[in-house]
This record gives structure tokens, C-alpha cells and sequence, in this order.
């Protein structure tokens, strides 16, 4: 299944806390993201300043930009315990009432993937949100009753890749929502240096430099780039990184200069060669490439859109003319019919 996929070794390493000290606890070490932190922090010192549990909160954005972390973050820089789950780990209402029920004053309950909540686990949350209570049924038939019981003043922070896919009325249950961007190269190289000296490896600004630019904007892949260059170094270069280091080791995992890899030129190539560029819909290429479409969505297209490689149309995804240059292929004028009209006169 598609989130099998998405759970790649490197973000069951992180989140079974096989490698807790990479991510950052506090909100001055988490790097990047300027306007959310500042927000953020008004958010928390008002919560605080009046001594009441945090409002909802709704992370999106995707893959390892650090929606987790930062769900880490906000338990911390609060000082309450942090619960985690999963919308797909949810199955039957009691599986939420007896995780709710279990809260705490002020406590966090995290919902990953929360886009994936059944219906019916959802309808048991919005009054729980909403009004902090919980309706449960007793008894079967004529006989049955609904008693309602009160829960502590809990925060919910739910996080989502795909905030399209989920349903308005949860939405709206979220009193702030923050969406992560791709990190910006600054940012970038901070996180580069930050993850370096963790692990104590050596590393000059240049080699920085490098990975921090063929991490696609994400420090999940900064982190895991990071670690194979330095096995590289190690077994071929001595240890250190330098810039020559780490364009041989990138070159070696086919990571090129913009931070695409194989698999990702193989969905500009499917587009390309096998579709003629597109239009073409999102099921199509992903059967072409034997992914699945949320895969495809979720973890392929958001960099290459970033890049302005792909296009998503109503009629489906184009592959640009700057896709075409990148990959070294000529860009096919006669699908614009305006282009002759410029050679005419
Ligand atoms: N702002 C940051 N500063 C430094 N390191 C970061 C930051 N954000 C994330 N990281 C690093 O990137 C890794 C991935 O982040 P995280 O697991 O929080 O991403 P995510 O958004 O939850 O991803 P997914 O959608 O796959 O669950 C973390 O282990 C952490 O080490
Ligand atoms: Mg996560």
C-alpha cells in the first residue's frame, strides 16, 4: 500500500527514535520556517500566559519537512506529554474514545496522516474538538442510550501531506493551521551544518554548500545526503567533506545538481517520453511507473512543481519546457499553435 511505501528506513529510524538527536526539541533550534516560528510563538507564550491548553493545531505540508518535529516542538516548548497516533492506526470510534479518555489536562494528542480518519472516527472527534465531550452509546435497540461524558481540556496538532483530502468540517476544527514550505538554501545550509556537527563529521562550507543544494529544500533528504556523502569520505576521501567530495559521492547515488534522483527523473521521463509531454492524468503516469498515485503526489510532484519541471492542469500533468532542458531533450514546439506565427514575417 501507498503509506507502506511512504515510510521509507531513514523515517522509521527517525520516529522509532533510533537517531532521536538529529531532530530538533526547542523552537530555537528548529531551523527555517521564520514566519510559522513567529507565529508559533505568540501562539504558545498567549497559551501560556493564560494557562490554558493550546488551541488545535493542523500541520501540513510534505514529506520530512518536519511536521513531526515540530509537533515535538510545540509538547516541549509547552511542557506536556505528547500522545501519537495515526488516522489509519484509528480504526472504530473506541479506539479514539479510549485514547481521548486517557488524556491529560493540556496534553497532545498527534494524528499523522490525519486525512486518512475513517468517517466514522470523525464524528466522534468533532464534538470531542469542539467541545471538549464525548457521546457514547449504551446498550443496543429501543433500550439504547447516549450518555455523554466531559474530557479534560486536550490540543489536538494533526498532520497531513494532502490537506485537499480532508473533510471541511475537520478543517474547520483547527483554530491555526500552518503549512511548511521547501526551506530556503540559507535555511538549508544551516540544517547541513547543524546535522554535521552532531555527527561530528568534518565538513568545510563549500561541501555545505553542495548538499545543502541537492537536498530538494527538504532536511529530511539533507540528513540522509549528509550521511552517505560521509560514508564516502570515510572509505574514500579521509573523513572530511569538501565540495569535490560531495559532488562525487552525489554523482555516485545519482542524486544531480538540482537534487533530483533516478526516481524522479523517471517520472519526467515517463511524461515525456511515454505520454509526449502530457496532458496526462495522475493514475495513468503512476501505472506507468508502477507507483502508486498518492506516492506520485505526495513525494515525486511536489519538488518538481517547485522547480516548475510539472504542471498540474485540470486535464492533467504537463511536463514544462524547462523538464524538457533539464533532461537535455528538445522541447516539442508543434503542440503550441502560436509558435509558427514568430518565424513568419
Ligand atoms: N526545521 C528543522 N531544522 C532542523 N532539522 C529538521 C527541521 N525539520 C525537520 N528536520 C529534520 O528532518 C527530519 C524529518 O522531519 P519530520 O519527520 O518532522 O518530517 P515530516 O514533515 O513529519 O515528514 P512526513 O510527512 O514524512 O511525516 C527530522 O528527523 C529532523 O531531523
Ligand atoms: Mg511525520
Amino acid at each position: 500500500m501507498a503509506e507502506e511505501r511512504l515510510v521509507s528506513p531513514q523515517r522509521q529510524a527517525e520516529e522509532s527514535g533510533l537517531e532521536p538527536s538529529l531532530r530538533p526539541r526547542r523552537i530555537d533550534e528548529y531551523i527555517g520556517q521564520e514566519r510559522l516560528k513567529e507565529s508559533l510563538r505568540i501562539f504558545l507564550q498567549a497559551a501560556q500566559g493564560r494557562g490554558e491548553a493550546l488551541d488545535h493545531v493542523l500541520l501540513y505540508g510534505p514529506p520530512g519537512l518536519g511536521k513531526t518535529t515540530l509537533a515535538n516542538v510545540i509538547a516541549n516548548e509547552m511542557g506536556v506529554n505528547l500522545k501519537v497516533t495515526s488516522g489509519p492506526a484509528i480504526e472504530r470510534q473506541g479506539d479514539l474514545a479510549a485514547i481521548l479518555t486517557n488524556l491529560r489536562r493540556g496534553d497532545i494528542l498527534f494524528i499523522d496522516e490525519v486525512h486518512r480518519l475513517s468517517r466514522v472516527v470523525e464524528e466522534v472527534l468533532y464534538p470531542a474538538m469542539e467541545d471538549f465531550c464525548l457521546d457514547i452509546v449504551i446498550g443496543k435497540g429501543p433500550s439504547a442510550r447516549s450518555i455523554r461524558l466531559s474530557l479534560p481540556h486536550f490540543t489536538i496538532i494533526g498532520a497531513t501531506t494532502r490537506i485537499a483530502l480532508m473533510t471541511s468540517p475537520l478543517r474547520a476544527r483547527f483554530g491555526v493551521t500552518y503549512r511548511l514550505d521547501f526551506y530556503e538554501p540559507p535555511a538549508m545550509r544551516a540544517i547541513v551544518s547543524r546535522t554535521a556537527a552532531i555527527l561530528d563529521v568534518g565538513i568545510d562550507k563549500d561541501g555545505v554548500e553542495e548538499i545543502a543544494r541537492r537536498s530538494r529544500g527538504t532536511p529530511r533528504v539533507a540528513n540522509r545526503l549528509l550521511k552517505r556523502v560521509r560514508d564516502y569520505a570515510q572509505v574514500r576521501a579521509g573523513g572530511s567533506i569538501t565540495a569535490e567530495v560531495a559532488r562525487q559521492a552525489l554523482d555516485l547515488l545519482a542524486v544531480d545538481p538540482l537534487g533530483l534522483d533516478e526516481a524522479d527523473r523517471r517520472v519526467l521521463h515517463t511524461l515525456v517520453d511515454k505520454f509526449e509531454g502530457g496532458p496526462v492524468g495522475i493514475e495513468t503516469i503512476a501505472a506507468a511507473l508502477s507507483e502508486e498515485a498518492d506516492t506520485v503526489m505526495d513525494v515525486y510532484e511536489p519538488y518538481l512543481m517547485q522547480l516548475g519541471f510539472l504542471e498540474r492542469t485540470p486535464r492533467g500533468r504537463v511536463a514544462t519546457r524547462r523538464a524538457y532542458e533539464h533532461l537535455g531533450l528538445p522541447y516539442p514546439e508543434q503542440g503550441n499553435p502560436s509558435q509558427p506565427e514568430l518565424f513568419s514575417t
